[in-house]
């Protein structure tokens, strides 16, 4: 079923903290790339989100810094609000869950499923602080790890070891408010009856069914958040409480008996702050919210990261179930994480690359980080930012390829035609004359380039942006390619004719390119445009209109259209600009004490098998070992591969006495280019591990082997 409208939201990011790149590469910018595809496409679609100004984390800063937890959410709803505008996220709503609206829609989700029998009232006991007069929520105990010994272990997990815990483990409990030991009091809280949605939560999240009828294709669903997923059901689902003891969040409604000094707990209310946004966003437009909601041809997508898979997927599903008439998501595409120079993004420890300030550092880059974010999305598995790999993507990609293909097609436009797009005539565009009638050879170019376009969107739809960002890219090249295989300007004089044809199509290929690049590149979408005399966006249609006008054979930019004068569309990103930003990294890990050897290698981009192949990797005998005279690092070695002997110059004599490894067995690349090292040509390089200390170790075939054997 094609649905008549969508409803996308991301994760509602906590108002304690400012953003920073993981968030971005997490929950954000897969939803931006989505929502932009489908408003292009010309679909019924509403973007919300908004901050989550709940939970015990806002009132423990609150608490820290001597301010109130209202100060403390004003101040990061808008440095998130406005980090977002300035990447060019573009929701239809930012929203706040302490929003009057937001706290009667929440209590009204509350009301409902207490009348529905949704929960089960039960008494605990739990920690209390009796200095300052109040239950503590999981996060403001700290004490001993049971697990790991850690000191300042939470009550609900060690940062550390990251085990789950709960309060009653931790040894030497200490309130974070005033520092006493708590005791334990009884209290009452309400807890949802996860349990009785175990079995259609199963069912739904593995087959996609309800009551036997398909509601979504559990196939689309990542592996990843199904095997999250499968794994709690297996575990067993319990009642889970909804409530705490708590002086900041929304309050259980007065009329429920023993609702005094009892909030929600944040992540039943936050996620209803979806349909809070939605209903602020109709009340805004003077549109309807409940379509987008209790309509079963609305698709609701969830994007989210990996941490909050079990409440999308599992938790809020079972109470929208309970409080009955609402949809449940199509599909949930979390994200996993996005690692920095080697170590886990750390708020409290300042190790992350910070959206404001990344702003003010390099506001000309925007849409380079969007880029690079793309290209490293961890989509299935976790990844990597390094400065290093977002210099190399911008000045490769999109300096090199996308940019030098516009710049040259532009500046070609200008000196050739004056800027205007050349006409061509049909007939020199047949391969000969004896195909009249037939596609010429522009049609079947324009047929390859809606091909692309197909691919490209059919890669947004399955969630896979890295992909469709690869063909925005395989476009680019393939105009490069055009002008670099027809070399326009050693013909320009003596076939003026068929140049034109050439042109004409580099500038189809242009258009194309402003139109398929703003899910992804919104600012340089319009930088192009302006390049391309071509109005901007109104965000509706276009994508559907470049499609059919290419079915079509239509030209993307008429013939005739005066382009104003051309500009680069990037600069490149040197060095220096690089360096700095890792010199702030440095200092932030001195003063938080990462040291080196909590940094692990990150690791390189991404390669595809053909990469992989292209090495030839076979296993060798050490005949002789020598050292190389006047090196303290290097030895000389004589590898026997069976059918051959080589000699091969490796950096390991730190490691290793030249004696000790006569005989060894190790793994050679043996078809890297001869290099002369110190004067000795060495035919190849012996594969070696280091670890932490830099100590330098060889890989080993497994013992008796042949020589000459392919490791693959
Ligand atoms: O993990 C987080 O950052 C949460 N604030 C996400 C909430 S998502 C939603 F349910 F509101
Ligand atoms: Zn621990």
């Amino acid at each position: 079923m094609v649905p008549k409208r969508y409803l996308v939201t991301s994760a509602l990011p906590y108002a304690n903290g400012p953003l920073h790149v993981g968030h971005l590469a997490g929950a954000y910018l897969s939803a931006d790339a989505y929502v932009r595809f489908l408003r292009l496409s010309g679909k019924d679609v509403v973007y919300v989100c908004g901050s989550d100004e709940h939970g015990a984390a806002v009132t423990i800063r609150a608490y820290k810094e001597g301010r109130t937890p209202q100060d403390i959410v004003d101040e990061y709803h808008e440095r998130i609000r406005k980090a977002f505008e300035g990447v060019g996220m573009s929701f239809d709503i930012y929203h706040r869950t302490s929003a009057p609206l937001h706290h009667e829609t929440s209590q009204e989700f509350f009301r409902d499923l207490y009348a529905n029998g949704a929960f089960l009232e039960q008494e605990s006991e739990q920690y209390f602080d009796t200095e300052s007069n109040q239950f503590l929520a999981d996060r403001y105990i700290t004490g001993t790890c049971p697990k790991c010994g850690h000191l300042d272990a939470y009550g609900d997990q060690c940062e550390n070891c990251g085990s789950t815990l709960s309060p009653t483990e931790l040894i030497d409990p200490r309130s974070t408010i005033s520092g006493s030991i708590p005791v334990m009091r009884k209290t009452k809280h309400w807890y949802l009856k996860l349990n009785e949605h175990e079995e259609w939560l199963r069912r739904w999240i593995t087959e996609g069914k309800i009551d036997g009828e398909e509601v979504h294709q559990a196939s689309a669903w990542k592996k990843h958040v199904v095997g999250q997923c499968k794994s709690w059901l297996d575990g067993g689902l319990v009642p889970r409480s909804i409530t705490r003891d708590l002086s900041w969040g929304v309050d259980v409604p007065q009329e429920i008996p023993g609702s005094s000094g009892k909030k929600l707990y944040v992540w039943m209310d936050a996620p209803i702050g979806y349909i809070s946004a939605t209903k602020q966003w109709a009340k805004d437009n003077g549109q309807e919210w409940e379509p987008y909601w209790k309509d079963e041809e609305t698709a609701l997508v969830h994007f989210v990261g990996k941490d909050n898979i079990v409440f999308h997927c599992l938790i809020f599903p079972a109470i929208l179930s309970a409080k009955g008439d609402y949809i449940l998501p199509k599909n949930v595409p979390a994200n996993q994480f996005v690692n920095l120079e080697g170590a886990k993004i750390s708020t409290s420890r300042n190790w992350a690359v910070w959206i404001d300030e990344f702003l003010v550092d390099l506001p000309d880059y925007v849409d380079s980080l969007r880029y690079y974010l793309y290209k490293i999305m961890p989509e299935q598995r976790d990844s990597e930012f390094t400065w290093k790999g977002f210099q190399d993507a911008h000045n490769n990609e999109l300096v090199n390829n996308l940019g030098n293909f516009v710049n040259r097609v532009l500046v070609l436009t200008n000196k050739y035609y004056e800027g205007i797009v050349p006409d061509f005539d049909e007939s020199i565009a047949l391969n000969s004359p004896a195909d009249a009638g037939m596609p010429s050879w522009h049609d079947a170019e324009m047929l390859d380039l809606f091909d692309q376009l197909h691919e490209m969107r059919e890669h947004i739809k399955s969630f896979d942006f890295r992909g469709a960002l690869r063909t925005l890219l395989e476009i680019s090249s393939k105009g490069n390619q055009l002008l670099a295989v027809n070399e326009p300007w050693k013909h320009v004089k003596e076939d003026p004719d068929g140049v034109k044809v050439i042109m004409n199509l580099a500038l189809q290929y242009v258009t194309a390119l402003s139109v398929a690049c703003r899910p992804f590149l919104p600012f340089t979408s319009d930088k192009l445009r302006a390049m391309l005399g071509l109005p901007s966006f109104t965000d509706k249609d276009e994508f559907v209109n470049l499609m059919n006008e290419l079915s079509e054979g239509a030209n993307l930019i008429p013939a005739g259209n005066q382009l104003p004068s051309a500009r680069h569309l990037f600069t490149r990103i040197e060095d220096e600009v690089v360096n700095k930003q890792l010199e702030k990294l440095k200092q932030s890990a001195t003063a938080n004490n990462i040291d080196e050897a909590e940094l692990n290698q990150p690791l390189k981009d991404e390669i595809v098998f053909q990469d992989f192949e292209k090495l030839d990797l076979r296993t060798a005998k050490i005949l002789e070992a020598t050292a190389v005279p006047k090196t303290k690092k290097l030895l000389q070695l004589k590898l026997d591969l069976g059918f051959e002997q080589r000699t091969v110059v490796s950096g390991i004599a730190e490691s290793y006495d030249p004696q000790s490894i006569v005989g060894k067995e190790v793994v050679l690349v043996a078809n890297l280019a001869p290099r002369k090292i110190r004067g000795i040509e060495s035919q190849g390089m012996v594969l070696l591990a280091e670890n932490d200390e830099g100590n330098l170790g060889f890989v080993s075939p497994p013992q008796g082997w042949d020589s000459g054997d392919v490791v693959k």
